[in-house]
C-alpha cells in the first residue's frame, strides 16, 4: 500500500468512502485524536486494523456514526443515554450500550461483548466522511500499538505510513485528549476511561458517574482496560489436534473433521474476523465442550491467543 494524504475537499471524502466500502482503511481527522477507520460491519476490514496497529490484544473498538438516529438498529439508548447524546453529541464522548438483537456491527469491533462503544465525532469532516461511506466506521486511535495517539496527519504517516490505505488531513486536532468512555450497560453509570468532557460535566446531566476499577482520574491514559471480556459458556480447550467426544472442533489450517474452520488456509486475518462469530455458533447445548486447534503465536495470532485463553479461564 502507498499511503495516500487526502485533503479535506469533497473529491477526497467521495475517495475516502469508496476506499471504506471496499473494505480498507482511511485514518481521519476527528475533534479529539486521528481514528484509524473501517467499515464497521466488515469482519475482514476489522480484522485489518488491529493487524495494522499491531495490538496484542483485541481491545473493543468504538463504532463512529453520523448522528444518534443512525445508532437506531445498533444499540439500545436509556434515558441516561437520550440526555448524554442530546448534551454532548457531537462530541468527545463514547457510551457504551447493550447491542442490539441484530446489529449489523461486525463482532469483531465489540471483541464479542454484548455492549458496543458508539460515539458522533466533533469534527465536521469526519461526519462527512461516514455519510458518504454509508456505514458506521469502526476507528480506535490511529497509532502503532503502545505509540501515542496522533492529533496530526503527519503523526499518522510517521506511525502507521504504509499499512494504511490514505489519511484525510483535516488539521491539527482540537481536543488532542482521546473521548471521555461511560458505559452505561450497567446500573450505575461508570467511567471507564477520562478524557475530553470532564466527568463532573457528565454528572451535571445525569448524576453520579462511578470509577472502574482500576481506572482513576489521574491516570488519563490508561485506555478503558476491560474488568469483562467475552467467553463462552461451555469450557474451551485448547491446543487440540482433535475433537473429544461431545466436542465441537474449531480447527484452524487444513482439518477434516472441523465442526467450524477460522481458516482452512491458515490465514491469521480471516481467523480473527471468524473468531467471535464461530465461537458463539458453537457454543450450543448440543456440544458438552469446545475444542480450538492451535493457532500460531506471530502476528494476529498472538491477540487471537490471548482472547482464546481469556475465553478459556472461567
Ligand atoms: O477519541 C477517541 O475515543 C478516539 C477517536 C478516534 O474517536 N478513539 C479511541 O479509540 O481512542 P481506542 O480504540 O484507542 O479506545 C477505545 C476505548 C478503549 O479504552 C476500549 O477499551 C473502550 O473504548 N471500549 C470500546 N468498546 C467498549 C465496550 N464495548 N466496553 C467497554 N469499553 C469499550
Ligand atoms: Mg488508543
Amino acid at each position: 500500500m502507498t499511503l495516500d494524504i487526502l485533503d479535506d475537499g469533497r473529491d477526497s471524502i467521495a475517495k475516502a468512502a469508496d476506499i471504506i466500502r471496499r473494505g480498507g482503511l482511511v485514518a481521519f481527522a476527528t475533534e479529539t485524536v486521528y481514528g484509524l477507520g473501517t467499515d464497521a460491519t466488515n469482519d475482514d476490514a476489522v480484522a485489518a486494523i488491529f493487524q495494522a496497529k499491531g495490538r496484542p490484544r483485541f481491545n473493543p473498538l468504538i463504532l463512529h456514526f453520523a448522528d444518534a438516529a443512525a445508532m437506531a438498529s445498533y444499540v439500545d439508548f436509556d434515558a441516561r443515554a437520550e440526555k448524554l447524546a442530546a448534551a454532548f453529541w457531537p462530541g468527545a464522548l463514547t457510551l457504551v450500550l447493550p447491542r442490539k438483537d441484530g446489529c449489523p456491527a461486525s463482532l469483531l469491533a465489540s471483541a464479542g461483548l454484548d455492549t458496543l462503544a458508539v460515539r458522533v465525532p466533533g469534527h465536521p469532516l469526519a461526519r462527512a466522511l461516514i455519510r458518504a461511506a454509508g456505514v458506521p466506521l469502526a476507528a480506535p486511535s490511529a497509532n502503532r500499538s503502545g505509540e501515542v495517539s496522533p492529533s496530526t496527519a503527519a503523526h499518522v504517516a510517521d506511525g502507521l505510513g504504509e499499512r494504511i490505505d490514505a489519511v484525510i488531513d483535516g488539521g491539527p486536532c482540537t481536543v488532542g485528549l482521546e473521548s471521555t468512555v461511560i458505559d452505561l450497560s450497567t446500573p450505575a453509570a461508570t467511567l471507564l476511561r477520562p478524557g475530553g468532557i470532564p466527568r463532573e460535566d457528565i454528572e451535571a446531566v445525569i448524576g453520579p458517574v462511578v470509577l472502574s476499577e482500576g481506572n482513576n482520574d489521574t491516570a488519563p491514559r490508561s485506555p478503558g482496560m476491560l474488568s469483562r471480556h467475552y467467553a463462552p459458556s461451555r469450557p474451551l480447550r485448547l491446543n487440540a489436534e482433535k475433537a473429544g467426544e461431545h466436542e465441537a472442533l474449531l480447527a484452524f489450517g487444513p482439518a477434516t473433521e472441523a465442526t467450524l474452520n477460522l481458516s482452512p488456509t491458515g490465514d491469521l486475518k480471516e481467523a480473527a474476523a471468524n473468531l467471535f462469530a464461530m465461537l458463539r455458533a458453537l457454543d450450543d447445548p448440543e456440544f458438552g465442550a469446545i475444542a480450538v486447534m492451535p493457532i500460531p503465536e506471530s502476528g494476529l495470532g498472538t491477540a487471537i491467543n490471548d482472547r482464546l485463553q481469556r475465553a478459556a479461564t472461567p
